[in-house]
Formats: structure tokens, sequence, C-alpha cells
């Protein structure tokens, strides 16, 4: 049944082309991309671990952000703690090349500083044993929205400047203990977002602004968001120093820093809105960017935020630049800028919002299905940053978390269809992309939105005590693809939904 459906789609796709479709070029499949392309999929620690209070772990700023505002949170999440073996055991049916996750820090060495957690190191060695055993690559993240809540206590975490040691010291024990198995490492997940969301807008972990009405009890978001900012940049750099230093020559590995990179696209043709939109652009990506690659931020930011900017030395200018092997981009929204004169600040200081400027009118990652705009970010690091080593960590679509809904998928397929076609666009036209990455792997814990909308490949039934898995038709769909079957490139339909892996557990 299975080859008759294979035969059937491979005639179907080769009639199509024949007639037209642009000459062949609408159909592609994995064997398109360069060899060594890695396509894979993503969690993160606290979105999918749960166990929180076992074996060792403390809190992260993440756990301290939810319960304090009394929100859903993952205190059981996934399950993955006790579940990763079945986990991997999907991950090998579904045909990944590599699996992005990440560390807890406050799983490996509870107070963040100090000694080693055996339990901790003992679960990520034997995660990542399996992951190896099945052949799949890890891609691992060192932070993701979790630093322990210990260092936020003690110093202020981020905002402190003494974390970049404790940070460093960390990655060390990571380097040294799975350094033999992981081959690529990104220090920090989306550090722009996670900068504004938890230092300037106080929406995320781990909760900190100066806006009124948003519960958050310490913070400035006039400055702590730039010395946050630099902050990560600079551990990033330490961190990537230590790496090359210590452990490259017999690791051979790289190590990369993300960012979360929103498509902006001016709201109309005038002047204005153009160099408004670059303004945007500098100040999302480039902020931190530009000193991965130039060394030192936008001229437009420091002209703007002046003395609340830090300043690099010459040294550490020299340390941050070409810190990163690879850039990890999270892409998946697009925006309309459109300029305005003045944006007031909601808090009565400047922040970054008014900093910025713009007017910036985000279209949604639910409605919106704009594959030219993961496109136009690829082509813009490629022209303006010197075509650096990308990595596409983070992709998907959400939905709402309804399992009847989530199962049937088809949009949620549509839209990878078309991302991953516009990736391969990027690629043919000399973007240095390397890798794919699907957010998530199965649903779990959301960062904006808790439980009640998901991104997963497999839907997880959160009301079940035992945590049950079952694929997706987005799953059967990423499945085919991985071995090989045809689609289309854009949002034409969808070609192919069977394969052969084992459904539901
Ligand atoms: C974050 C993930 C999150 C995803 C979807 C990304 O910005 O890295 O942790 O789940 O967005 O909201």
């Amino acid at each position: 049944m299975e080859d008759v459906f294979s035969l059937i789609t491979m005639i179907v796709l080769l009639l199509l082309a024949f007639h037209g479709f642009g000459k062949c070029s609408n159909v592609y499949s994995r064997n398109d991309f360069p060899e060594g392309f890695a396509f894979g999929a993503g969690i993160s620690a606290y979105q999918w671990e749960g166990a929180v209070d076992e074996d060792g772990r403390k809190p992260s700023v993440w756990d301290t952000f939810l319960h304090s505002r009394k929100k859903d949170n993952g205190d059981i999440a996934c399950d993955g703690y006790h579940k990763y073996k079945e986990d991997v055991q999907l991950m090998a049916e579904t045909g990944l090349h590599a699996f992005r996750f990440s560390i807890s820090w406050s799983r490996l060495i509870s107070n963040g500083r100090g000694s080693i957690n055996p339990k901790g190191l003992q679960f990520y060695k034997n995660f990542i044993q399996e992951l190896v055993k099945h052949g799949i690559e890890p891609h691992v993240t060192l932070h993701h929205y979790d630093h322990p809540q210990y260092l936020e206590d003690d110093y202020g975490g981020w905002t402190n400047h003494q974390i970049i040691k404790d940070f460093t010291a960390y990655a060390d024990v990571c380097f040294r203990e799975f350094g033999n198995h992981v081959k690529f490492w990104t220090t920090i997940n989306e550090a722009n977002i996670f900068t504004i969301g938890g230092y300037n807008d106080g929406n995320s972990p781990p909760g900190r602004c100066s806006f009124p009405g948003r519960n958050c009890t310490l913070g400035n978001s006039s400055t702590e968001t730039y010395i946050v900012g630099h902050n990560l940049l600079l551990a990033h750099a330490s961190v990537s120093r230590l790496y090359k230093q210590k452990y490259k020559d017999i690791q051979g590995g790289s190590v990369g820093f993300s960012l979360f990179a929103m498509n902006f696209t001016p709201s109309t043709n005038s002047k204005d809105d153009e160099i408004a939109t670059k303004r945007a652009n500098d100040f999302y990506l480039g902020w931190m960017l530009e000193p991965l690659i130039y060394g030192d931020y936008p001229d437009v930011m420091k002209r703007t935020i002046g003395s609340r900017l830090p300043v690099f030395s010459k040294e550490e200018s020299e340390q941050v630049k070409g810190s990163s092997d690879f850039i990890g981009v999270i892409h998946y929204l697009t925006a309309l800028v459109t300029n305005i004169d003045i944006n007031p600040s909601l808090s009565g200081i400047p922040d970054f919002n008014s900093d910025m400027g713009e007017s910036i009118n985000i279209l949604s990652m639910r409605s919106v299905v704009s594959p030219w705009a993961m496109e136009g970010i690829l082509e813009y690091i490629k022209q303006s940053y010197g075509n650096p080593p990308v990595y596409i960590l983070e992709n998907g679509k959400t939905m709402n978390q309804d399992l009847e809904l989530q199962q049937k998928d088809t949009p949620r397929i549509e839209y990878l269809d078309a991302y991953i076609g516009a990736v391969l666009k990027a690629v043919r036209n000399g973007s240095d992309t390397r890798g794919y990455f699907v957010w998530s792997f199965m649903d779990l814990y959301e960062l904006l939105n808790g439980y009640k909308s998901s991104f997963g490949l497999y839907s997880v039934n959160f009301s079940d005590p035992h945590r049950k898995r079952s694929p997706k038709l987005s799953a059967h769909w990423y499945s085919g693809f991985l071995k090989g079957k045809p689609t289309f490139l854009g949002s034409q339909g969808i070609t192919q939904l069977h394969s052969n892996f084992s459904s539901s557990r």
C-alpha cells in the first residue's frame, strides 16, 4: 500500500513537472539540500523535562517567574526527564538527523556555581548517549531562559558582570563531560528576545521591568536591557574562547550564538519607512550580530541610547568579534514597520521600544504564512554580515492546543513545506545555511501561552499522567520528507502524508 502510494505520488509529481509547474523547480526533496545539511527538531529543558525538584535540581528563574505569577508551569511538562528513551525512539522513527535541546544549568550545577549534581550529570550523559546510539546528532544550548534562581538572588543574574565567570565555568563542565559526543554548542538561546522579554517588557523570565502594572517587582527597562545584552555577549565570547583554547583541537566542535530574527518590511514605499525598517533591523538583529561580526554596536544604537549603552573596551571588542562559529536563527515572525517621529515610553523612562522609535505591526505567527520572510532574513544576514554559517534553530507553526484538531494539523504541514522550501531557495542563492530544526519536536510548555497552544510534531496528552505522545499528520509528513519523499517548493499542496513508521503509542 505504502509503495503504491509512493509510486502514485511520484507519477503525479512528474506529470505536474512536465506540465510547466516551474519546470520541476517547484518540487523538492531532502536530497536537493547540500550534503551534510542537518534536519532536526527541538525542545528546551524547562519546557520538556519536568521533574523540577527531583534528583537535586534547584529552581531556575523560569520556575520562579511562573510560580510567583501563579501561571501554568513546567513542573511536569512532558516528563521528558523520565521518558527520554521513548522520545529518542520516536525521533529515530521520525528519521531526525539532529536533535536540539538545552541543558538545565540548575540541574547540572544546582546553585549555578560550585559542585556538580551527580544525578543531573548522569541524566544528560544518558540522554546524549541514547541520541548517539540512534545516530542522532545532539545540538546543545546552554542557556534557554533558565539561569539558576540562586544566582539571580545572589547577585542579580545576568544584570551582573559576575555571571560571566559562572557561566564560563558551567560551560567548561559541559564541554568536559559531554564534548566527546556533542559537536554543536549554542551558548544563548535568542539572546535579543530573552533580554527584551525578561528585562525590558517583563513578560518572560526573569520578569524584570519598570512598567507599571506588569507585576515586575524589580528592574529598570531603561538600562538593564542593554546591560544584560552586553553581559550575554561577553559571556558568549568568554565561553567561545575557552572552547578554542581548551577543547576545539581535541573535540572539533563549534560554538554559536542564537538570535530571534524577525523579518521587517516597510509598510509603505516611502523613504521614511525604509529608514525605519533599517533601524528596526539594527535594533533587533544588529544589536548583537554587529558586535559578533564587526566588534561593536550599530551606530544608530550608540547615537540614540548614549550612555545607557555599555561600551566595549578594545580587548572585549576583539574577543566578541568572530566569537561565533555559526549564527543560530530563530524565525517565526514578520512585521510591517512604519516610521513615527516619537515613540513615547510607556514607563515614563526611555526603554528599548521607545529607543527604537518605530511603530511595528507584528503579523502574528498564528495566521500568516510568509516563507518569503525566511528567505529575506537569510538573504539579509548573507548580505549585511558577510554570509556567516547559519543554523535555523527554530521555526514552526503554533495552533490551539486541542488534541483533536492537533492530530490533523494540515496547516502546520503547509507551513513547514513552505518554509523549508524557502530555506532551499536561500541556500540556492548562496546563503551558508547548514541546518533546519522544527520547533518543536512535541507539544510542550509554551513560553508565552503555557499549554493553550503548541507547535509540536507530536501531541502530548497533558491530562494523562503518562503524558502519552501521538504523531500528528505533520510528524508523518516530516518523516516522509526526511526519508527522501518529494514535496512542493512553496505551499502548493501536500504531496506526501504517509511514511513507514509506527503510529500512536
Ligand atoms: C523560544 C521557545 C518558544 C518558542 C515559541 C522561541 O522564541 O526559544 O522557547 O517555545 O519561541 O514561542
